[in-house]
C-alpha cells in the first residue's frame, strides 16, 4: 500500500482480484476504474494463482503488503439445495476448500513470499454461525469456524515472525450474491436487524470496520474474532423482535 495525505484523507493503493469466472459479470472492472486499481484473477483454491496474485500485486504496489482482505464464501450443497442432513460430502469438502482452506493457501503464500510488510493486518470475513446454530446456514457453519481458526492459528506465526495481526470480523447479514442465496434470507435478515440493538451493520458499515483493522490504530489487536453485527451476538432476546 502506498498512503498519502488527498484533501485530508488517506489514499492507499490496491489491487483486486476474483476468479476467473467472475470476471465476465463485469461489476469488479467497474470498481477497478473507480479506484485505479489493477485487477489480477486467481481462484483462491490454486496455489499457483495465488502465488502469481501477490508476486504481481508486489510490482503493481512497488513493495511489499501492508493489508489483506479474504472476502470468499461458497457454498455448493447450499447453492444445490441439498438440506445439512443430506450433505453431498464431495461438495462440502469443495465448500472448505473455497471459502476456508483458501485462506490458509493465501496466509501460507504471503508467508513464503515474504510479502507482508512488518505490522500489517490480514483479515477475513465470516458469520456467527461458527458459534450459534442457524440452520439454513447449512455447512457453511462448519467453513466459518475452520476460517476463524486459520485466522488464530496462522496469527500466531505471522505475529511472531512479522508483528503482522490476523483477524476476522463477524459481519451482520448483509444484502449481498452469497447472503440472499441462504434460504428465507430476507425474514432472517429482518429478524437480526430486530434482534440488533443498533440494527443490522451495513456493508458500507463493514467497510469502514476492514480499514479501521488495517489501520495503524489496531496494531496490537490479533487472533481475535471480532462481532461487527450491531449487537446481536450478545442478545438473548430483544422484544422489538416479537412485535411486543
Ligand atoms: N452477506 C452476508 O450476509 C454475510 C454475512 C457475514 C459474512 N459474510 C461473508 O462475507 C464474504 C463475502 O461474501 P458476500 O456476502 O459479499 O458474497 P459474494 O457472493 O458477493 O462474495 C463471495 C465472492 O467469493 C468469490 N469466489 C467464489 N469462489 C471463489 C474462488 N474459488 N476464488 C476466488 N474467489 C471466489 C465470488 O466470485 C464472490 O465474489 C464471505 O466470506 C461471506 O461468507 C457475508
Amino acid at each position: 500500500m502506498e498512503s498519502s495525505r488527498t484533501r485530508g484523507r488517506r489514499r492507499c493503493k490496491i489491487t483486486l482480484t476474483n476468479a476467473p469466472v467472475a470476471m465476465r459479470f463485469g461489476e469488479i472492472n467497474k470498481l477497478g476504474e473507480k479506484l485505479h486499481a489493477e485487477i489480477i484473477p486467481a481462484d483462491a483454491t490454486s496455489m499457483d494463482d495465488l502465488a502469481n496474485l501477490f508476486t504481481k500485486s508486489q510490482e503493481a504496489l512497488g513493495g511489499k503488503l501492508d493489508f489483506v482482505l479474504h472476502s470468499i464464501g461458497m457454498s455448493l450443497n447450499v447453492r444445490k439445495g441439498k438440506e445439512y442432513t443430506d450433505l453431498n460430502h464431495e461438495w462440502m469438502l469443495k465448500t472448505f476448500d473455497i471459502s476456508s482452506i483458501s485462506f490458509h493457501k493465501m496466509m501460507q503464500v504471503l508467508w513464503k513470499q515474504e510479502a507482508m510488510n512488518d505490522w500489517g493486518s490480514i483479515l477475513a470475513l465470516t458469520y456467527i454461525a461458527a458459534q450459534r446454530v442457524f440452520p439454513d446456514y447449512n455447512e457453511m457453519a462448519e467453513s466459518k469456524a475452520l476460517l476463524e481458526s486459520f485466522a488464530r492459528s496462522f496469527g500466531y506465526h505471522f505475529g511472531t515472525r512479522n508483528k503482522v495481526r490476523v483477524n476476522t470480523i463477524s459481519q451482520s447479514p448483509t444484502m449481498t450474491t452469497a447472503g440472499s442465496g441462504v434460504k428465507g434470507f430476507t425474514e432472517f435478515f429482518d429478524y437480526a436487524d430486530k434482534m440488533s440493538p443498533l440494527g443490522n451493520a451495513s456493508a458500507e458499515a463493514c467497510a469502514n470496520y476492514c480499514v479501521m483493522l488495517f489501520s495503524d490504530l489496531t496494531r496490537s489487536v490479533t487472533m481475535q474474532n471480532l462481532y461487527h453485527d450491531g449487537g446481536f451476538s450478545t442478545m438473548g432476546m430483544n422484544p422489538a423482535a416479537l412485535n411486543l
